[in-house]
């Protein structure tokens, strides 16, 4: 991965420095060409890369996207901003006004992940991931795509048999700025006997279901046809006016199947028989909780993306996965979470559908390839080598060089050969995608 970040002309990253209480001056964009067709469009990207294994997955991920423009006749305007723990060190805040409004001004937002040990005691509104929380409602992104699929190359990394395994395809819709996330009264107080209590507020306007549901019929109907709203209508009461009203809604989608579950059964579903589910529609936590159990049916988490989306606006595009401390700065991330994610950034927030499915075949192919990362690794795989490699003895403008040569040249040998000696997983996904 550290290879790929060296490919091309650095973007003037954010000149932050941390000046407690000053204001931000935001980065000027750059941008950054590649070879092949002339920019016919153009899109500015806020690129957030935040903690741990973040800023290594952000420079694969942008890298990727480069160089996927370049094919395409597509230009990417790119701005680093800071959001959680790193903006934290740099401003004293998770999410500076500046980062706020660079996201708010972009065409899409892509952002690596947020937390790490050295916030985990700060006040909650010193925390990352308050920063996170404080995005999503900035750029009123209600709307959380999170596909769950059991690639056939990958069916022996899920933690369930093959057979319950294979041919998993499924998109959990979670509600996003709502719920008990978000609901108030909210906070620590002190009870009648005296007693310290923490107490939050699970909470939706019947407007606010109406608008995930349809984001999900939607959804489902460009998917199989089947939509299971989970929630838990046998005790709550946001639960039971969420039942109410997606059967409300459902009357707009009479071709979209619908089925409730409690979601206490949902979670036992997803392991005993996943491949019952088409898309699953449901509220902040309950989705938030799914999805990380979902990611496992697929083999690892590093493998998921997902897409935020709004009734306008930009969207955010992040993977599932978090900020992995324990790995980060050490090249062992699984970047293609943040690789799919880019993907759905084009598919979802561009409306670039042919770029985005040329990340996805790239990703198939450099599976299918035998390449992987710790997380997806199992006995006869490859597992790319980056600190051991000489790649790191490499001066850096001859990376790009060699790239670039094997590509005019379409010496596909040449670089099956160099990547072996060179690179990174993600690198060879991008060169076999271009040839
Ligand atoms: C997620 C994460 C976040 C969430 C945290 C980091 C605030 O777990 O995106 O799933 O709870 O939404
Ligand atoms: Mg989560």
């Amino acid at each position: 991965m550290s290879s790929l970040r060296l490919n091309f002309k650095p973007l003037g990253a954010a000149p932050f420095r941390r000046v407690p209480g000053s204001r931000l001056s935001p980065t000027k964009p750059g941008s950054i060409r590649c070879a092949a067709a002339a920019p016919t469009k153009s899109y500015s990207i806020t690129l957030l890369p935040g903690d741990g294994i973040g800023p290594e997955v952000i420079s694969v991920a942008r890298n990727v996207l480069v160089l996927t423009g370049a094919t395409e006749g597509i230009e990417f305007k790119f701005q680093e901003m800071p959001v959680g723990g790193a903006a934290l060190d740099l401003t004293g805040v998770p999410l500076p006004e500046e980062t706020l409004a660079a996201a708010q001004q972009s065409d899409a937002v892509l952002l690596g992940a947020i937390g790490g040990y050295n916030w985990d005691k700060n006040e909650k509104h010193l925390k990352p991931e308050t920063g996170l929380l404080q995005l999503r409602e900035g750029l009123k992104v209600f709307a959380n795509l999170r596909p769950a699929t059991v690639l056939p190359q990958l069916v022996d990394a899920s933690t369930l048999k093959r057979e319950v395994a294979e041919g998993v395809d499924l998109m959990v819709v979670r509600e996003l700025t709502g719920g008990i996330y978000f609901g108030k009264p909210r906070g620590f107080k002190t009870d009648r006997n005296g007693e310290e209590i923490g107490f939050n507020t699970e909470v939706y306007a019947t407007s606010e279901i109406d608008r995930i549901a349809r984001v999900a019929f939607e959804t489902a109907r460009k998917r199989h046809g089947k939509l299971c709203s989970v929630d838990k209508a046998n005790v709550l009461e946001a639960s039971m006016l969420w039942r109410k009203r997606v059967m409300a809604i459902s009357l707009e989608y009479p071709d979209v199947e619908l089925t409730h579950m409690y979601v206490d059964n949902a979670a036992m579903q997803l392991v005993r028989n996943p491949n019952q589910f088409d898309t699953i529609v449901t509220n902040n936590i309950f989705g938030d909780i799914l999805s990380d159990e979902a990611s496992m049916i697929t083999g690892s988490i590093g493998m998921l993306p997902s897409a935020s989306l709004g009734e306008n606006g930009p969207g955010l595009f992040e993977p599932i996965h978090g900020s992995a401390p324990d790995i980060a700065g050490q090249d062992k991330a699984n970047p293609l979470a943040t690789v799919l994610s880019a993907a759905m950034l084009l598919k979802y927030g561009l409306g670039e559908a042919a770029a985005a499915e040329r990340i996805e075949t790239a990703v198939l192919d450099t599976l299918d390839r035998g390449f992987r990362t710790g997380d997806i690794y199992s006995t006869g795989y490859v597992l790319p080598f980056i600190h051991s490699s000489p790649s790191s003895l490499l001066p850096r403008w001859l990376k790009p060089c060699i790239f670039i040569y094997c590509n005019i040249q379409n010496l596909r040998p040449l670089i099956l050969v160099l990547l072996q000696i060179f690179t990174s997983t993600v690198f060879f996904l991008i060169t076999n995608d271009q040839q």
